[in-house]
C-alpha cells in the first residue's frame, strides 16, 4: 500500500517535472487540434478549391466540391483557413458546420441560424436560411458521411443544390463511399466534383511540425521533427494529428524515447476514434479484431451473431462492407484483396492493438 505522504511527495515531484518540461513551451495552443495557424502549409489541392471559389464569386455559378482524404490530411484545417480569408477578402459569405455534431438537415440549419432545433418546419427553416444569406454563400459541411441515418437522403444537399439563391456546397469526408451513397436525385442536381487530398509525405508533415515548433516552443531540433514525420508516414496514413500529439508528448516528457511517445499518442487517438463509433460499427470492428480468420465473410458471420446477441438486427453484407470501408478510411482497418481458390476474397487487417476494442466493447455492451 502507498502511504499518503508518499503520494503527496510523488505529486510534488511530478509537478516539478511537468513544470520543467512545460517551460520549453511558449504557447500551448499550438497543440490543440482545432488550432488554425496563420500560415498553414498550402497544398496544391487547396489552390484548385480557391480557383473554384473565385469562379463562383464572379459568376454566381457553383461547382460543388467534395473533398475526400484520410484522417489528418488537413481537410478541416484547409476549409477553416479558407473561411477566414474568404470572409475578409471576397464578397462571398462562408458558413461552416460539422455534421458529426449537427447530424440532420434540420439541426444543421438550426445551428447555422443560431436557433433551437425545434419549432418551425424544415421548409420554413430553409426559407429563413435563404433570406439570411442573400449574398453568394459557400456552405461547408464537414464530416458529411456522419450525418444521421434518420436523414439518409442528406436532404440539405438537395435543398442547397436546388435553391434559387446561389449556394456553393463544399462537403468534406474521410470516406470516399459518401459520393456513391448519395441518392440519384441529389447526385444529379448537385454533381459534386471530387477533390482528393493525398496523404502528406514526410517532408510536409515535418513542415507542419516545424511551424508549430517555431510558434509554440522555445527550442526544438530539426532531427526530432523529421523522425516524428518519418514514423507518422511509415506507420499510419500520415495523420498530421498524430504527429502533433507525438511532438507534444516528446516535449512534455523529455526522458521518453520518441518511439514511446509516438505509441502513446497513437493509442490515445485510437481510443478516441473507437469511442466515437456507433454501436453497429463498433460491433463490426470488434468482430474483425477478435476473429481468428481474417476473411470478410467470416467476420460478417461473427458480427451477425454478436449483433443478434445484443438484440440488434445485423446489417446486410453490402452495408456491413461499406462500414468496413469507413473503418478503413479512418485508419482502423486495412482491406486487402487476395486470391482464394481461383476467386478473390477480401481480408480485413486491424491496424492497432485489438485489446482496445474489447475493452471499449465491454464498457458499451453487457458482455
Ligand atoms: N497544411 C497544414 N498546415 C498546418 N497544420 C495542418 C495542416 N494540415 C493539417 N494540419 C493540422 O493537423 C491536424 C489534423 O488536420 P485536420 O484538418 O483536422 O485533418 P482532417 O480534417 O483531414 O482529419 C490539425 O491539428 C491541423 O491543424
Ligand atoms: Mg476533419
Amino acid at each position: 500500500m502507498t502511504r499518503r505522504t508518499d503520494i503527496a511527495s510523488y505529486l510534488a515531484e511530478q509537478r516539478k517535472l511537468a513544470g520543467r518540461c512545460s517551460r520549453q513551451i511558449k504557447d500551448f495552443s499550438v497543440f490543440e487540434f482545432h488550432h488554425v495557424p496563420d500560415e498553414p502549409l498550402v497544398r496544391d489541392e487547396c489552390k484548385t478549391l480557391i480557383d473554384e471559389l473565385v469562379r463562383f464569386e464572379i459568376s454566381g455559378i457553383a461547382t460543388h466540391q467534395a473533398i475526400i482524404g484520410s484522417r489528418g490530411s488537413g481537410k478541416t484545417l484547409t476549409v477553416k483557413y479558407l473561411q477566414r480569408i474568404v470572409s475578409s477578402q471576397t464578397d462571398l459569405d462562408f458558413v461552416y458546420v460539422n455534421c458529426r455534431h449537427h447530424s440532420t438537415t434540420y439541426k444543421i440549419l438550426a445551428h447555422l441560424l443560431g436557433v433551437q432545433p425545434r419549432g418551425p418546419s424544415l421548409p420554413e427553416l430553409f426559407e429563413r436560411f435563404c433570406r439570411q444569406h442573400s449574398r453568394k454563400t459557400v456552405v461547408a459541411l464537414d464530416e458529411v458521411d456522419l450525418m444521421s441515418a434518420k436523414d439518409r437522403r442528406r436532404e440539405i444537399l438537395y435543398l442547397l443544390s436546388r435553391a434559387e439563391r446561389p449556394f456553393m456546397v463544399v462537403m468534406l469526408s474521410n470516406n470516399p463511399q459518401v459520393l456513391k451513397e448519395l441518392d440519384a436525385a441529389t447526385r444529379s442536381s448537385l454533381q459534386p466534383v471530387p477533390l482528393h487530398f493525398r496523404n502528406y509525405n514526410a517532408e510536409q508533415i515535418a513542415e507542419i511540425l516545424r511551424a508549430r515548433a517555431q510558434r509554440g516552443l522555445h527550442e526544438c531540433d530539426d532531427a526530432t521533427l523529421s523522425e516524428i514525420a518519418a514514423l507518422t508516414v511509415r506507420l499510419t496514413n500520415s495523420d498530421a494529428r498524430l504527429a502533433i500529439k507525438t511532438l507534444q508528448y516528446a516535449v512534455m516528457s523529455s526522458d521518453k524515447e520518441l518511439r514511446a511517445c509516438f505509441e502513446h499518442a497513437r493509442r490515445d487517438l485510437v481510443v478516441d476514434l473507437i469511442s466515437d463509433l456507433s454501436d453497429a460499427t463498433l460491433m463490426i470492428l470488434w468482430a474483425a479484431a477478435t476473429s481468428k480468420v481474417d476473411f470478410a465473410k467470416e467476420i460478417y458471420a461473427r458480427y451477425s451473431r454478436f449483433s443478434r446477441q445484443q438484440r440488434e438486427k445485423p446489417f446486410s453484407y453490402g452495408y456491413f462492407y461499406s462500414n468496413l470501408s469507413y473503418l478503413q478510411s479512418i485508419g482502423l482497418v486495412a482491406l486487402v484483396s487476395t486470391k482464394k481458390e481461383r476467386t478473390y476474397a477480401n481480408r480485413v487487417q486491424v491496424t492497432f492493438d485489438p485489446v482496445i476494442t474489447s475493452e471499449i466493447c465491454s464498457l458499451r455492451f453487457n458482455r
